[in-house]
């Protein structure tokens, strides 16, 4: 059974107009509107503030006069539902706020993070789960969600990949416009429904050393080429609004950039939507020594297409003064206003009642879904001698680790909302799924960062009287997300010690890591004889890792980020180019040489093996699948049509499993030189013991179109390798001719 198809779109010609269709009678009642209003309120609806922590007397007073247009992270259920009965019933034009909040990996009931998420590859899944995120914020009135985020993230030191889908620019498009629907729902006029913003708008995933907030230094080529298509594909998929980013892009400040914003986005893309600034991004154009000043800043915001400034009040303190001074216009302000007045008449915020204050709560059927998709984003890295799965009858085990029982660790970062009594960790899962007798205790170290050992004594005894070991290992919640860099990626603290120690008593031993981001581990993957990577997994991560432990559920997570070995690999990514000295299979390992006869000049290390610690699309299970018979139905491409690639995939173990199948494409020559495999579509399939499945990819001319020197986006003729594989790093290979 084929459960999720990875469709293969691309965007050859302008896409259809993003940002919602444009609806006639909204329009009329947009200009209707905006024509009452003062240029006092229109600077109010491009106003978006955070002061809304209680809603006080001066709040409901400066509702009343049309000072804010949304608020965000603001007030309880209650407060929100009251400042909506001020906006529309005394306000004097009657314009609805609109309430905006982090809803990133879940609401009330917390998934994967999103880097979690993507290693499904289900976006069908991640679908429902953007869909129960809705469902629960706007039961507490929020109907605008700051996500989903589709930064391209190929440095793990950044520490909001774990808010990124990953890598891959094709994959974290399926993986936006999913987000986009399951927000969105069959129409934003539901009030289920909340809008979705795609962000941080652009280039922020690419800041420098991964330090946060950094500049981002992209030539236009790889921008259109990697850091704009997921961008593109959740605007496709209806996306009614997007965040600037933070930082400069090749200097220019993406909040005040025009070539982003004007040309890319409403030029060439066509979006209607409503663009926001991240939080103060407009005044930070000052620091960044762009702006010279904060009325200077609203100038380059407005000019640039910024609708709504969020938090900084550059936009209320100088907009007038600019008009006035003719530094802006009249018809930018309006058409600001438009696209902010058109969000919220398409969402109903006009003509719905205002729904009853209400308190969203995790449901059988939340945590059910939950506990699938951590369940799917687990990836297992290694099974030596076939640890894994542990049989039932395994009479004790060893729970061991800060992470095992740490319920705040298990939702990660960018959770509001999210509670950690809800949360089910594996501790608790093992408990109930062993009984209290068979599970013995011990964290060995109070968080991931101690380096305080008085706790190993009580781990080692744990593990002496126990038959399997289970480690509970990786990063505490508040090491990744906004802010949060790292420069060294391994396991923080005593941890390694821990291992170490318990490692030294020969016990069968499983480490589960639980992180935000990529980590170096080579050494405790050495000692151990099981890795289940299991990142961040959520409010019902603890269950879906005790099945996946003892196999009522089989791994079938893969990679949507690149392991390096160490960090002096960074960055280290699948889709790089050849080069003209590509190192070979050869040169494995760490050749040297000798003086007389130095190793090859090749593009390596001479300290470490210039391959990943585990490749993007990598992932095991436990059972084994063979790919066979590729084939092709035809050696040529004609431009206009499609190809067909299969392969047969056959379950050769004893398990039923679910395995992703992944094409990739690599154009032999071109006139620019491009990656030495791309992703271009993937299939997660079901497959009993001993059956096959053919799984089918068609490919058209638009599909491996890419930019050439003239920023032309093309598919050019000639030969193309292909893959039909189960990671990055391996597959069968075929090719075809483009006509
Ligand atoms: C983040 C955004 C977020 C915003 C509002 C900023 O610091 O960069 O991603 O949506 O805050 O909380």
């Amino acid at each position: 059974m084929i459960r999720s198809a990875g469709i293969l779109t691309f965007f050859l010609c302008a896409i259809r107009l993003s940002g919602g269709p444009r609806d006639g009678s909204i329009e009329q009642r947009v200009d209707a509107l905006l024509a009452r209003m003062t240029l006092d309120e229109k600077i109010g609806q491009m106003s978006q503030s955070t002061a809304m922590n209680t809603l006080t007397d001066s709040i409901k007073q400066e509702i009343r006069q049309g000072r804010w247009g949304s608020f965000l992270n603001a007030g309880s259920p209650a407060d929100r539902a009251e400042a909506q009965r001020i906006a529309r019933h005394e306000s004097r034009l009657g314009i609805p706020l609109i309430f905006g909040r982090d809803v990133i990996h879940g609401y009330r009931t917390i998934f994967p993070i999103p880097l979690g998420q993507a290693a499904s590859w289900d976006p069908a899944l991640i679908e429902r789960a953007a869909r129960t995120a809705a469902t629960e914020a706007s039961t507490e009135g929020i109907r605008w969600a700051f996500a989903p985020m589709v930064d391209i993230a190929r440095d793990p030191r950044w520490g909001r990949i774990a808010e990124s889908p990953g890598e891959d620019p094709y994959l974290a498009g399926v993986f936006g416009a999913a987000i986009v629907r399951g927000f969105q729902g069959r129409s934003l006029l539901d009030n289920s429904s909340v809008a979705a913003c795609v962000k941080h708008f652009a280039g922020y995933g690419a800041a420098e050393a991964g330090r946060d907030y950094n500049s981002a230094w992209i030539p236009e080529i790889l921008l259109r080429d990697v850091y704009l298509p997921p961008f593109q594909a959740s605007l496709a998929a209806g996306a009614a609004t997007l965040m600037t980013a933070f930082n400069t892009l090749n200097g220019v400040p993406a909040t005040g950039n025009p070539f982003l914003l004007r040309t890319i986005l409403r030029g060439e893309w066509k979006f209607q939507g409503t663009v926001v600034s991240d939080y103060e991004a407009v005044t930070e154009m000052v620091p960044h020594g762009y702006a010279a000043d904060n009325r200077d800043a609203a100038r380059e915001a407005l000019s640039a297409g910024v609708d709504m400034e969020m938090v900084s009040a550059a936009y209320h303190d100088y907009l007038k003064s600019l008009l006035a001074a003719g530094q802006v216009t009249l018809p930018q302000i309006d058409d600001a206003v438009r696209n902010i007045l058109r969000l919220k008449f398409r969402l109903g915020l006009f003509d719905q009642k205002i729904p009853a204050p209400a308190q969203a709560s995790v449901t059988p059927q939340s945590r059910a879904l939950a506990q699938q998709l951590a369940t799917e984003s687990a990836v297992l890295l290694k099974n030596a001698g076939n640890l894994l799965p542990l049989s039932a009858s395994v009479h004790s085990v060893a729970v061991i680790g800060p992470l095992a029982n740490s319920p705040i660790d298990q939702m990660g970062t960018w959770v509001m909302d999210g509670r950690p009594e809800d949360v089910q960790t594996p501790l608790a899962a093992l408990r109930r799924m062993l009984g209290e007798a068979r599970v013995r205790y011990a964290p060995g170290l109070k968080n991931s960062r101690s380096v305080d050992r008085s706790g190993f004594a009580a781990a080692l005894d744990a593990a002496r009287a126990a038959d399997v070991v289970l480690l509970f290992l990786g990063e505490e919640q508040i090491l990744s997300g906004e802010a949060r860099s790292r420069a060294f990626l391994n396991l923080p603290g005593a941890q390694t010690q821990l291992v170490d120690e318990i490692a030294a008593l020969k016990k069968p031993t499983v480490a589960i890591i639980q992180a935000g981001r990529p980590l170096t581990f080579d050494r405790t993957a050495s000692q151990v004889g099981a890795v289940l990577w299991a990142w961040h997994p959520g409010t019902m991560g603890g269950p879906a890792i005790a099945d996946l432990l003892f196999g009522r559920a089989v791994p079938s997570g893969k990679l949507t980020v690149t392991f390096p070995r160490t960090v002096g690999q960074v960055p280290i990514y699948y889709a790089h180019l050849n080069t003209g000295r590509p190192a070979s299979a050869a040169e494995l390992g760490i050749p040297m040489g000798t003086p007389a006869e130095p190793a090859g000049y090749t593009s390596k290390y001479i300290d470490v093996d210039f391959t990943p610690e585990y490749p993007f699309g990598f992932g095991l299970s436990y059972t084994t699948f063979e790919y066979s018979n590729l084939r092709l139905n035809h050696p040529e491409l004609p431009t206009g049509g499609a190809i067909s690639l299969s392969a047969d995939i056959r379950n050769t173990g004893s398990r039923a499993a679910d395995e992703v199948v992944q094409l990739y494409v690599h154009p032999v020559t071109a006139s620019v030189a491009q990656p030495v495999r791309l992703l271009k579509g993937f299939r997660r399939i079901s497959l009993h013991p001993g059956e096959t499945q053919t799984v089918t990819f068609n490919v058209t001319a638009a599909d491996l179109a890419y930019h050439d020197q003239q920023m032309h986006l093309v598919a050019e003729p000639g030969r193309y390798q292909v893959w039909i594989a189960p990671d990055s790093a391996r597959g069968l290979e075929g090719a075809f001719t483009l006509r």
